[in-house]
Protein backbone atom coordinates (compact mmCIF):
# COMPACT_ATOMS: atom_id res chain seq x y z
CA UNK A 1 0.00 0.00 0.00
CA UNK A 2 1.38 3.35 -0.79
CA UNK A 3 0.60 6.18 1.51
CA UNK A 4 1.56 9.67 0.48
CA UNK A 5 4.58 8.78 -1.38
CA UNK A 6 5.81 6.32 1.26
CA UNK A 7 5.33 1.94 0.23
CA UNK A 8 4.86 -0.33 3.14
CA UNK A 9 4.18 -3.85 3.04
CA UNK A 10 0.86 -3.20 5.70
CA UNK A 11 -0.66 -0.82 6.79
CA UNK A 12 -0.73 -1.78 10.58
CA UNK A 13 2.49 1.01 11.43
CA UNK A 14 3.94 1.57 14.74
CA UNK A 15 3.13 5.36 15.91
CA UNK A 16 5.49 7.42 17.85
CA UNK A 17 6.42 6.83 21.69
CA UNK A 18 8.64 5.53 23.66
CA UNK A 19 8.42 1.64 22.52
CA UNK A 20 10.06 3.17 19.53
CA UNK A 21 12.96 5.61 21.53
CA UNK A 22 15.45 3.08 20.85
CA UNK A 23 16.98 1.26 18.39
CA UNK A 24 16.54 -1.44 19.97
CA UNK A 25 12.95 -0.36 20.26
CA UNK A 26 12.76 0.16 16.58
CA UNK A 27 14.34 -3.25 15.58
CA UNK A 28 11.78 -4.81 17.85
CA UNK A 29 8.77 -3.00 15.98
CA UNK A 30 10.77 -4.35 12.48
CA UNK A 31 11.24 -7.79 13.70
CA UNK A 32 7.16 -8.19 14.54
CA UNK A 33 6.21 -7.53 11.07
CA UNK A 34 5.06 -3.71 11.35
CA UNK A 35 4.28 -1.86 8.06
CA UNK A 36 6.23 0.94 8.79
CA UNK A 37 7.86 2.37 11.91
CA UNK A 38 7.71 5.79 13.38
CA UNK A 39 10.24 6.92 15.71
CA UNK A 40 10.01 8.40 19.06
CA UNK A 41 9.49 12.48 18.28
CA UNK A 42 12.09 14.93 18.97
CA UNK A 43 12.32 18.89 18.96
CA UNK A 44 14.80 21.80 19.90
CA UNK A 45 13.54 22.09 23.59
CA UNK A 46 15.52 20.99 26.18
CA UNK A 47 11.79 21.32 28.41
CA UNK A 48 10.27 19.02 26.59
CA UNK A 49 13.43 16.28 27.03
CA UNK A 50 12.97 17.37 30.37
CA UNK A 51 9.56 16.35 30.60
CA UNK A 52 10.51 12.81 30.35
CA UNK A 53 11.77 12.76 33.84
CA UNK A 54 7.92 12.98 34.79
CA UNK A 55 6.43 10.68 32.42
CA UNK A 56 4.36 8.13 34.25
CA UNK A 57 1.33 5.29 32.86
CA UNK A 58 -1.62 4.95 34.37
CA UNK A 59 -3.72 2.19 32.85
CA UNK A 60 -7.44 2.14 33.98
CA UNK A 61 -9.97 -0.75 33.22
CA UNK A 62 -13.43 -0.30 31.79
CA UNK A 63 -14.75 -0.65 35.64
CA UNK A 64 -12.29 2.15 36.66
CA UNK A 65 -9.37 0.10 38.53
CA UNK A 66 -6.38 1.87 38.24
CA UNK A 67 -3.64 -0.31 36.93
CA UNK A 68 0.34 0.57 36.96
CA UNK A 69 2.82 0.75 34.81
CA UNK A 70 3.30 -2.41 33.06
CA UNK A 71 0.11 -4.42 34.20
CA UNK A 72 -2.44 -2.92 31.78
CA UNK A 73 -4.60 -5.59 30.36
CA UNK A 74 -6.65 -5.76 26.63
CA UNK A 75 -9.32 -3.04 27.11
CA UNK A 76 -8.04 -1.07 29.69
CA UNK A 77 -7.43 2.94 29.12
CA UNK A 78 -3.80 4.74 29.57
CA UNK A 79 -3.79 7.89 30.60
CA UNK A 80 -0.45 9.36 30.79
CA UNK A 81 2.19 12.00 30.92
CA UNK A 82 5.65 11.66 28.24
CA UNK A 83 8.52 13.73 27.15
CA UNK A 84 10.36 13.97 23.85
CA UNK A 85 13.80 11.72 23.56
CA UNK A 86 16.30 12.93 25.22
CA UNK A 87 18.89 13.03 23.25
CA UNK A 88 21.28 15.11 20.86
CA UNK A 89 20.02 15.64 17.44
CA UNK A 90 23.22 14.13 15.91
CA UNK A 91 23.05 11.13 18.11
CA UNK A 92 19.57 11.00 17.26
CA UNK A 93 20.38 10.70 13.44
CA UNK A 94 22.47 7.69 14.04
CA UNK A 95 19.77 5.78 16.24
CA UNK A 96 17.43 6.77 13.27
CA UNK A 97 20.07 6.12 10.01
CA UNK A 98 20.69 2.47 12.21
CA UNK A 99 16.98 1.96 12.03
CA UNK A 100 16.38 2.72 8.94
CA UNK A 101 18.81 0.26 7.46
CA UNK A 102 18.03 -2.87 10.17
CA UNK A 103 14.07 -1.82 8.58
CA UNK A 104 15.25 -0.95 4.49
CA UNK A 105 16.83 -4.57 4.80
CA UNK A 106 13.15 -6.22 6.11
CA UNK A 107 10.94 -4.16 3.92
CA UNK A 108 10.10 -1.76 6.81
CA UNK A 109 10.64 1.71 6.42
CA UNK A 110 11.26 3.91 9.82
CA UNK A 111 9.85 7.78 9.76
CA UNK A 112 11.51 10.19 11.45
CA UNK A 113 9.12 12.18 13.92
CA UNK A 114 9.21 16.06 15.51
CA UNK A 115 6.59 16.87 17.76
CA UNK A 116 5.88 20.91 17.37
CA UNK A 117 7.87 23.48 19.15
CA UNK A 118 9.15 26.30 17.38
CA UNK A 119 7.65 26.16 13.65
CA UNK A 120 11.63 26.96 12.42
CA UNK A 121 13.34 24.78 14.61
CA UNK A 122 10.63 21.91 13.45
CA UNK A 123 11.73 22.57 9.93
CA UNK A 124 15.67 22.69 10.89
CA UNK A 125 14.85 19.26 12.35
CA UNK A 126 12.90 17.87 9.64
CA UNK A 127 15.60 18.99 7.25
CA UNK A 128 18.28 17.30 9.09
CA UNK A 129 16.53 14.17 9.45
CA UNK A 130 15.39 13.59 5.48
CA UNK A 131 19.34 12.64 5.20
CA UNK A 132 18.54 9.82 6.98
CA UNK A 133 14.57 8.81 7.01
CA UNK A 134 11.87 8.04 3.90
CA UNK A 135 9.63 10.10 5.59
CA UNK A 136 9.19 12.96 8.03
CA UNK A 137 5.68 12.99 10.83
CA UNK A 138 5.12 16.15 12.53
CA UNK A 139 3.18 16.03 15.14
CA UNK A 140 1.07 19.53 15.81
CA UNK A 141 -1.63 17.08 17.54
CA UNK A 142 -0.27 16.53 20.95
CA UNK A 143 -2.58 16.40 24.07
CA UNK A 144 0.74 17.60 26.13
CA UNK A 145 0.70 20.57 24.46
CA UNK A 146 -1.93 21.61 26.87
CA UNK A 147 -0.14 21.11 29.55
CA UNK A 148 3.29 21.90 28.64
CA UNK A 149 4.83 24.92 26.80
CA UNK A 150 8.05 22.73 25.98
CA UNK A 151 5.79 21.10 22.76
CA UNK A 152 2.48 22.45 21.10
CA UNK A 153 -1.02 21.40 19.56
CA UNK A 154 -2.10 23.71 16.89
CA UNK A 155 -6.22 23.58 16.51
CA UNK A 156 -6.65 26.46 14.38
CA UNK A 157 -6.79 26.51 10.58
CA UNK A 158 -4.32 29.20 10.04
CA UNK A 159 -1.85 28.19 12.72
CA UNK A 160 -1.60 24.78 10.80
CA UNK A 161 -0.73 26.14 7.51
CA UNK A 162 1.82 28.48 8.54
CA UNK A 163 3.62 25.71 10.55
CA UNK A 164 3.38 22.64 8.06
CA UNK A 165 4.75 25.65 5.09
CA UNK A 166 7.49 25.83 7.03
CA UNK A 167 8.37 22.73 7.36
CA UNK A 168 6.74 21.71 4.05
CA UNK A 169 9.57 24.34 2.21
CA UNK A 170 12.60 22.85 4.46
CA UNK A 171 11.80 18.55 3.33
CA UNK A 172 11.90 16.84 0.08
CA UNK A 173 10.91 13.22 1.88
CA UNK A 174 7.51 12.43 2.03
CA UNK A 175 5.52 14.88 5.13
CA UNK A 176 3.02 13.63 7.14
CA UNK A 177 1.37 15.52 9.36
CA UNK A 178 -0.71 14.09 12.45
CA UNK A 179 -3.98 16.61 13.89
CA UNK A 180 -5.44 16.92 17.07
CA UNK A 181 -8.72 15.84 17.77
CA UNK A 182 -9.96 18.79 19.82
CA UNK A 183 -10.80 21.18 17.08
CA UNK A 184 -14.65 22.00 15.94
CA UNK A 185 -13.44 21.10 12.42
CA UNK A 186 -11.17 19.08 12.22
CA UNK A 187 -11.61 18.15 8.58
CA UNK A 188 -10.30 22.31 8.30
CA UNK A 189 -7.47 21.14 9.85
CA UNK A 190 -6.62 18.65 7.72
CA UNK A 191 -7.45 20.53 4.09
CA UNK A 192 -5.02 23.31 5.98
CA UNK A 193 -2.73 21.28 6.02
CA UNK A 194 -2.87 19.69 2.84
CA UNK A 195 -3.23 22.84 0.87
CA UNK A 196 -0.01 23.72 2.92
CA UNK A 197 2.13 20.41 1.75
CA UNK A 198 1.45 17.36 3.47
CA UNK A 199 1.35 14.37 1.64
CA UNK A 200 -0.68 12.55 4.14
CA UNK A 201 -2.69 13.23 7.26
CA UNK A 202 -2.74 11.73 10.58
CA UNK A 203 -6.00 11.74 12.11
CA UNK A 204 -6.27 12.14 15.43
CA UNK A 205 -4.26 12.72 18.48
CA UNK A 206 -5.37 11.54 21.58
CA UNK A 207 -7.17 13.38 23.92
CA UNK A 208 -6.63 15.16 27.19
CA UNK A 209 -7.34 13.25 30.30
CA UNK A 210 -8.05 13.93 33.93
CA UNK A 211 -9.18 11.18 36.39
CA UNK A 212 -9.68 11.51 40.41
CA UNK A 213 -8.23 9.12 42.55
CA UNK A 214 -10.97 8.96 45.08
CA UNK A 215 -8.88 9.39 47.63
CA UNK A 216 -8.48 13.52 47.58
CA UNK A 217 -5.79 13.26 44.49
CA UNK A 218 -5.73 12.88 40.82
CA UNK A 219 -4.34 9.83 39.14
CA UNK A 220 -0.84 10.94 38.04
CA UNK A 221 -1.15 13.55 39.96
CA UNK A 222 -1.80 15.95 37.13
CA UNK A 223 -3.56 15.75 34.03
CA UNK A 224 -3.08 13.73 30.67
CA UNK A 225 -3.25 12.34 27.73
CA UNK A 226 -5.82 9.52 27.13
CA UNK A 227 -6.14 6.58 24.97
CA UNK A 228 -9.09 4.00 25.04
CA UNK A 229 -10.86 1.33 23.05
CA UNK A 230 -13.76 4.14 23.38
CA UNK A 231 -12.13 6.73 21.36
CA UNK A 232 -12.11 4.65 18.36
CA UNK A 233 -15.56 6.25 16.80
CA UNK A 234 -14.51 9.70 17.76
CA UNK A 235 -11.40 9.00 16.01
CA UNK A 236 -12.91 7.72 13.20
CA UNK A 237 -15.43 10.21 12.81
CA UNK A 238 -12.50 12.42 11.49
CA UNK A 239 -11.48 10.26 9.54
CA UNK A 240 -14.48 9.32 7.73
CA UNK A 241 -15.66 12.99 6.97
CA UNK A 242 -12.11 13.97 5.64
CA UNK A 243 -12.21 11.14 3.88
CA UNK A 244 -15.32 12.23 2.52
CA UNK A 245 -14.70 15.77 1.98
CA UNK A 246 -10.71 15.61 1.01
CA UNK A 247 -8.42 14.14 -1.48
CA UNK A 248 -5.88 12.94 0.98
CA UNK A 249 -4.18 9.88 1.93
CA UNK A 250 -4.92 9.32 5.87
CA UNK A 251 -3.01 7.80 8.31
CA UNK A 252 -5.62 6.20 11.27
CA UNK A 253 -4.42 6.50 15.12
CA UNK A 254 -5.88 6.41 18.19
CA UNK A 255 -7.84 3.55 19.44
CA UNK A 256 -7.12 0.74 17.33
CA UNK A 257 -6.67 -2.45 19.73
CA UNK A 258 -8.04 -5.30 17.58
CA UNK A 259 -7.77 -6.86 14.06
CA UNK A 260 -11.45 -5.89 13.86
CA UNK A 261 -10.34 -2.04 15.14
CA UNK A 262 -7.35 -2.11 12.26
CA UNK A 263 -10.15 -2.30 9.65
CA UNK A 264 -12.80 -0.10 10.69
CA UNK A 265 -9.71 2.42 10.27
CA UNK A 266 -9.06 1.54 7.00
CA UNK A 267 -12.96 1.19 6.21
CA UNK A 268 -13.71 4.43 7.59
CA UNK A 269 -10.73 5.77 4.58
CA UNK A 270 -7.18 5.30 6.63
CA UNK A 271 -4.30 4.04 4.17
CA UNK A 272 -2.63 2.76 7.32
CA UNK A 273 -2.87 2.91 11.04
CA UNK A 274 -0.49 3.67 13.96
CA UNK A 275 -1.32 1.38 17.25
CA UNK A 276 0.57 2.40 20.36
CA UNK A 277 -1.26 1.76 23.63
CA UNK A 278 -2.15 -1.89 22.36
CA UNK A 279 1.56 -2.95 22.06
CA UNK A 280 2.18 -1.13 25.19
CA UNK A 281 -0.11 -3.73 26.64
CA UNK A 282 0.35 -6.80 24.92
CA UNK A 283 4.15 -6.58 23.14
CA UNK A 284 5.37 -7.95 19.55
CA UNK A 285 2.69 -10.64 19.80
CA UNK A 286 0.00 -8.18 19.04
CA UNK A 287 1.77 -6.38 16.31
CA UNK A 288 2.10 -9.87 14.70
CA UNK A 289 -1.40 -10.41 15.34
CA UNK A 290 -3.00 -7.01 13.89
CA UNK A 291 -0.44 -7.70 10.91
CA UNK A 292 -1.91 -11.32 9.69
CA UNK A 293 -4.88 -10.11 10.35
CA UNK A 294 -4.82 -7.24 8.24
CA UNK A 295 -3.22 -9.54 5.52
CA UNK A 296 -4.81 -9.47 2.07
CA UNK A 297 -6.97 -6.68 2.27
CA UNK A 298 -6.98 -4.63 -0.66
CA UNK A 299 -6.82 -1.09 -1.55
CA UNK A 300 -10.78 -1.21 -2.36
CA UNK A 301 -11.58 -1.82 1.11
CA UNK A 302 -10.13 1.70 2.54
CA UNK A 303 -13.31 4.21 3.07
CA UNK A 304 -15.98 1.17 1.83
CA UNK A 305 -17.75 1.80 5.04
CA UNK A 306 -18.87 5.07 3.66
CA UNK A 307 -20.89 3.56 1.07
CA UNK A 308 -23.06 2.30 3.96
CA UNK A 309 -23.14 5.47 5.60
CA UNK A 310 -25.63 8.49 5.12
CA UNK A 311 -26.58 12.19 6.28
CA UNK A 312 -28.98 12.29 8.89
CA UNK A 313 -31.84 14.10 6.27
CA UNK A 314 -31.39 11.01 4.04
CA UNK A 315 -32.04 8.02 6.43
CA UNK A 316 -35.56 6.78 5.67
CA UNK A 317 -38.42 6.61 9.14
CA UNK A 318 -37.69 3.12 11.03
CA UNK A 319 -40.37 0.89 10.70
CA UNK A 320 -41.02 1.11 14.46
CA UNK A 321 -39.41 3.51 17.32
CA UNK A 322 -36.17 2.39 18.00
CA UNK A 323 -36.37 3.78 21.62
CA UNK A 324 -39.82 2.00 22.48
CA UNK A 325 -37.85 -0.81 24.43
CA UNK A 326 -36.02 1.44 26.61
CA UNK A 327 -38.79 3.41 27.70
CA UNK A 328 -40.56 0.61 27.91
CA UNK A 329 -38.08 -0.73 30.45
CA UNK A 330 -37.55 2.33 32.13
CA UNK A 331 -41.81 2.50 32.48
CA UNK A 332 -42.30 -0.80 33.75
CA UNK A 333 -38.94 -1.06 36.73
CA UNK A 334 -40.40 2.47 38.30
CA UNK A 335 -43.29 1.06 39.30
C1 LIG B 1 3.26 6.70 25.96
C2 LIG B 1 2.96 7.36 24.65
C3 LIG B 1 3.90 8.22 24.07
C4 LIG B 1 3.63 8.85 22.85
N1 LIG B 1 4.58 9.67 22.31
C5 LIG B 1 4.33 10.25 21.09
C6 LIG B 1 5.32 11.07 20.47
O1 LIG B 1 6.41 11.28 20.97
N2 LIG B 1 5.00 11.61 19.26
C7 LIG B 1 3.79 11.39 18.64
O2 LIG B 1 3.57 11.89 17.53
N3 LIG B 1 2.85 10.62 19.22
C8 LIG B 1 3.10 10.05 20.41
N4 LIG B 1 2.15 9.25 21.00
C9 LIG B 1 0.84 9.05 20.32
C10 LIG B 1 0.84 7.74 19.54
O3 LIG B 1 1.77 7.79 18.47
C11 LIG B 1 -0.56 7.39 18.97
O4 LIG B 1 -0.92 8.33 17.98
C12 LIG B 1 -1.62 7.39 20.07
O5 LIG B 1 -1.17 6.70 21.20
C13 LIG B 1 -2.95 6.82 19.60
O6 LIG B 1 -2.85 5.48 19.23
P1 LIG B 1 -3.25 4.26 20.21
O7 LIG B 1 -4.69 4.40 20.54
O8 LIG B 1 -2.95 3.04 19.39
O9 LIG B 1 -2.39 4.38 21.41
C14 LIG B 1 2.41 8.61 22.20
C15 LIG B 1 1.47 7.74 22.78
C16 LIG B 1 1.74 7.11 23.98
C17 LIG B 1 0.72 6.18 24.56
Amino acid sequence: MEVGGLVTANPVWVGSSELTMTLDGITACVDAGAGAVVAKSVNESVAARLQLDIADYAFVSGAGEVRPPGSGLPGDGLLNRSGLAQVELDDWLAVLADGVSYGAARGCPVVGSITLGDPAAAARIARAMTEVVPAVELNIGAPHGREARAVRQLTEVDGVAAAVRVVREAVDVPLFVKLPGQASDVVALARAARSAGADAVGLVGRYPGFLPDLDGGAVLGSWGAWSSPGCLPMSLYWVSKAFSALDAPLIGTNGARTVDDVLRFLASGARAVEVVTALWIGGPPVLRELVDGVSGVSEDFVGSALAGAREYADVPPLPSPAWLPYTARWRSSGR
